[in-house]
């Protein structure tokens, strides 16, 4: 029978529900954080005066000597400890005798699990922060080779206007800049200390709640115990903060897909990170890509999860809130490892195809919108000189020629103010790199972007 109950409790769980009831199988995942936070009390409490020196003394070692017997995987929760708090408790105990019962003075598992929650996850935090560097170091590592490669751009998959393949990329640079700045945000809202707010009214044990604090490192503490034990906001906005970096990713994803596929074949995948089929001795199928789109669903599925769990709980602490944990703790694998896949990915996984990418981008009319701005420097108003490329636009399809297949005569019996210099505004390198406006993808736009993330990667 499990002893942690007070005397009140006569006869032992059903086994059913006591496996029910557990978290130990998963937050042992804290364990390290349990410890943490547990030797910044045992330290405060001795600080204050609640527990003499000598004891503060012996249970920090206390708890250092199970660090590492987990280490040495000699100390292991188990079912019957319930969670993790519990399970070093009954250690200590094991390791000191009585002594080791003060440790819980003053402080309830409640505040306990959400310190634990809380330094575990700004622990990631910090960590992702390295990934998602190396994520735009990657991109930008491919940007810089292919400033000059062209690129068809879209808009609504439609051939729209040609990009440098740099300026492309460097979009997801970005996008990844705002995941990392949205991470710190949340930190901020992750980096507050809940311990002393005891089950949830503060307690009467003389504690000095700022100390532990300090001790690990938050920065501010709850101003209110109720809310203190009743937060888990902090989960929900990490979670979306996680959400919005998978769909950045899965965005990449699904472009390399297509871009790989027979009809586009703009990257060739190498060996490294593509795979075959069983059956079909041809393929080479974009797994990693695809994994990447798919295990969107799952992160996209803790967040609705999480919001789901918290909404309608009165204050303050729940037992809803042992459900917090596999979602994080998945959600924290799952985008870190598809962090990791594609910057490999980006890294050796994919080679772009020049020579595609120069025809595809030769064959089309994403010159027209140039050959309406030629019109408007020859000073037509441009509705006026939209409506007469659209007309041309009709007849070269119909006839089955490119805009560049016309001869200047042609392209005077549309207007008179067409020029031999007309011919030299049709070449696709030359419509990139007159889009010169800021933020534009004009190839000296795009160099000083290039050089601008280099700085700030390194920095
Ligand atoms: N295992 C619990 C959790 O994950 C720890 C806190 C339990 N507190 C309680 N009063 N039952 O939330």
């Amino acid at each position: 029978m499990s002893k942690v109950w007070s005397n009140r409790f006569e006869k032992g769980l059903n086994p059913v529900i006591q496996r029910f009831n557990a978290s130990i199988e998963f937050d042992i995942n804290l364990l390290q954080e349990d410890l943490d936070g547990s030797i910044a009390h045992a330290n405060m409490l001795g600080q204050c005066g609640v527990i003499t020196k000598k004891e503060a003394k012996q249970l920090v070692d206390g708890l250092e000597k199970i660090r590492s017997e987990a280490s040495n995987g000699i100390f292991k929760g188990n079912l019957l400890d319930e969670d993790v708090h519990f399970a070093v408790e009954r250690r200590l105990i094991e390791l000191l005798g009585s002594v080791a019962k003060k440790l819980h003075t003053g402080r309830s598992r409640n505040d306990q699990v959400g310190t634990d929650l809380r330094l575990w996850l700004r622990r990631q935090i910090d960590e992702f922060d390295s990934y998602l560097k190396r994520f735009q170091s990657a991109l930008l590592n491919q940007a810089e080779e292919h400033l000059h490669t062209l690129i068809p751009g879209y808009t609504h998959l439609q051939r729209a206007q040609p990009l440098s393949l740099a300026h492309h990329l460097l979009a997801y640079v970005e996008m990844s800049q705002r995941d990392r700045e949205r991470l710190k945000d949340v930190r901020k809202r992750v980096d507050i200390c809940p311990l002393g707010a005891a089950a949830l009214a503060g307690t009467s044990i003389p504690i000095d709640r700022r100390q532990t604090a300090k001790i690990l490192g938050f920065s501010k503490i709850y101003a209110n115990s109720l809310d203190a034990v009743s937060d888990r906001d902090f989960t929900v906005e990490f979670a979306a903060a996680m959400s919005l970096l998978m769909a950045h990713l899965s965005r990449l994803a699904e472009e390399v897909i297509f871009w790989a596929s027979e009809e586009f074949a703009f990257v060739r995948l190498t060996d490294r990170c593509a795979t075959g089929s069983s059956l079909m001795p041809q393929k080479k199928n974009p797994d990693v890509p695809e994994l990447v789109r798919g295990k969107c669903g799952r992160v996209f599925g803790h967040l609705q999860g999480l919001l789901t769990m918290i909404k309608g709980l009165p204050l303050s602490y729940n037992k809803d809130f042992q459900e917090d944990k596999e979602a994080l703790f998945d959600t924290v694998l799952t985008v870190r490892n598809s962090l990791e896949a594609m910057s490999i990915l980006m890294e050796e996984g994919l080679e772009f195809c020049p020579e595609r990418l120069a025809s595809a981008v030769k064959t089309d009319f994403s010159n027209a919108t140039d050959v309406a701005d030629y019109l408007v420097a020859k000073g037509l108003p441009f509705r006026e000189a939209y409506q007469k490329v659209g007309q041309l636009v009709k007849e070269s399809l119909e006839k089955g020629i490119l805009l560049r297949d016309l001869t200047l005569e042609q392209w005077r019996e549309i207007d008179s103010a067409f020029d031999e210099d007309i011919f030299a505004k049709l070449a696709p390198e030359q419509v990139v790199a007159s889009r010169l406006s800021e933020g534009g993808t004009g190839f000296d736009r795009v160099q000083e972007q290039l050089l601008e993330w280099r700085r700030r990667i390194e920095a």
